[in-house]
């Protein structure tokens, strides 16, 4: 317990009311664990008017013996001698009742969520993941690099991002054509929050060897999905010398670590959550229930290798699956070329395969253009790495080390070689094979949570038309 501390006798508990039965049994949060103290109070020779302020939500403070506890529920419990209101909380007016709420609902009250038993585990785990995502790196000697948030560089190509000003918006500078004179903004030039930091990351790896990034990313894509943040945090390695195999080891590796972490240090969390998705899952239709527990899943991810599939393969199996155009998806695949829709991949993954899927060798013409081009001369070493129920967890590829290859591409593209001559450099002055990947945060805590709206594993999302808080 955070605040709490014990002599031989005496201890003492700092936290928030869950809640108050019979004028005598305190469930008390202090929000280290799931787990709720439960504190008995001597009513008798308590003021009424101290019992009438323990109420939900309250800040208490207790000290009194800690005592075997008759009730069935906990082990210990603390027996109260000294009570004390810290702050009160008006049940009639505290939003978060000690009832279940949707989750509709408390995404409403973004910054009293948290005070529940379900956000309080769901953050917790979201830290020991994000201490999880370092440990695993730093044990494995790459150095963690702060990639810059407000940069001009588009990484992915998309166009999707959030422009960054300091101009007056209604009187803005003009040049004589008449556009934005953005050589008169606070940066001397057009710059936006950052899609991905990997180009800035490719740089480090190129002198460092093995670097990883861990920072949030913006993307205005006005996609209100229950997989899609506008801000979300991402975590980038980049690594010299790599290929696309050993691109994918590594990304195996990893997300089998943190998972791994997560089970060995979030039991009680994990426990809680997987109980509250079972008695969900009850409402639902037999058809439509999970095949697995929530600790289940997470442990099949760790004791099974993710199946390995290139872009062709997958598009095979798809076009198999759909005899005579039967109306499997809403969107049917016919040729080769085409991007895979999230509907497909779900069904790779959940129908197919049942297990995590690597795809890998994509057409060149659907990914970004720093992607290696393979002597097909049409795919590029590309791998996204899909999981059941969350569908793309990371992307990620070998990236094209030759310089004319790269320069020629960028040409096609349209792209700036002025802009981006700082990354060319890594092509132009010992350049070498090197290869990295992406993983979205918030889709693997997703996951371990076994949550299913990414809104509500962020402590305050960001969507379109919501940035309260
Ligand atoms: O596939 P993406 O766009 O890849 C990149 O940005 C590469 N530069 C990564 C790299 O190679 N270093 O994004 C990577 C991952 C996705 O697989 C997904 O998990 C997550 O980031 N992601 C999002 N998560 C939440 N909301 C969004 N709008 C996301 N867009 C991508
Ligand atoms: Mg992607």
């Amino acid at each position: 317990m955070l605040n709490s501390s014990i002599t031989l006798q005496e201890v003492n508990a700092k936290g928030w009311v869950r809640t108050f039965r019979n004028n005598q049994f305190i469930a008390l949060n202090d929000g280290s664990t799931i787990n709720n103290i439960q504190c008995v109070v001597d009513f008798e020779n308590t003021p009424e008017e101290t019992l009438k302020r323990i109420t939900t939500g309250a800040a208490i403070s207790v000290t009194g013996t800690l005592a075997e506890s008759k009730g069935a529920g906990q082990q210990y419990e603390i027996q109260v001698a000294k009570l004390q209101i810290l702050g009160d909380s008006d049940p009639e007016k505290f939003p978060m009742q000690p009832k279940k709420h949707s989750l509709e609902f408390l995404r409403e009250n973004a910054h009293l969520r948290v005070r529940t038993n379900s956000f309080g585990a769901i953050m917790r785990i979201r830290s020991v993941l994000s201490f999880a995502v370092h440990s695993y790196f730093q044990q494995k000697g790459f150095v963690y690099v702060n990639t810059p948030i407000i940069t001009g560089a588009d990484a992915e190509g998309a166009g999707e991002m959030f422009q960054v000003t300091s101009l007056p918006l209604d009187n803005l500078p003009k040049t004589e054509e008449g556009n934005i004179d953005y050589k008169k903004d606070f940066f001397g030039k057009h710059t936006n929050l950052t899609v991905s930091g990997q180009l800035e990351g490719e740089t480090f790896a190129m002198a460092l060897g093995q670097i990883y990034t861990f920072g949030p990313t913006f993307r205005a894509e006005n996609s209100n999905t229950s997989r899609h943040l506008a801000e979300f945090w991402m975590i980038e390695p980049e690594v010299a010398f790599n290929d696309l195999d050993a691109n994918m080891d590594l990304a195996e590796d990893f997300i089998q670590y943190v998972i791994k972490y997560a089970l060995d240090n979030c039991a009680d969390d994990l426990k809680f959550l997987e109980a509250r998705l079972l008695e969900e899952e009850k409402s639902k239709p037999q058809a439509e229930r999970s095949e697995m527990t929530l600790l289940e899943k997470l442990n099949f991810v760790l004791e099974n290798n993710f199946k390995r599939v290139s872009y062709t393969e997958a598009i095979d199996i798809l076009r198999d699956s759909t005899p005579n155009k039967k109306k499997k998806f809403s969107y049917i695949i016919n040729e080769w070329g085409a991007d895979l829709q999230s509907e497909h991949e779900r069904y790779l993954v959940e129908k197919h395969f049942k297990c995590p899927v690597i795809l890998f060798d994509y057409p060149a013409n659907i990914k970004a253009f720093y992607m290696r081009l393979n002597e097909d001369g049409k795919t590029v070493r590309a791998m996204d790495i899909l999981f059941p129920g969350i569908g793309e967890i990371v992307g990620g590829s070998q990236r094209e080390e030759r310089y004319d290859v790269l320069i020629e591409k960028m040409k096609d593209l349209g792209i700036d070689e002025k802009e981006l001559y700082w990354y060319l450099d890594t092509r132009r002055f010992g350049s070498a094979v090197h290869s990295g990947f992406g993983l979205g945060f918030e889709r693997l805590v997703l996951f371990v949570t076994g949550m299913s709206n990414i809104r509500d594993v962020i402590p305050f999302p960001r969507t379109p038309m919501n940035a309260e808080f």
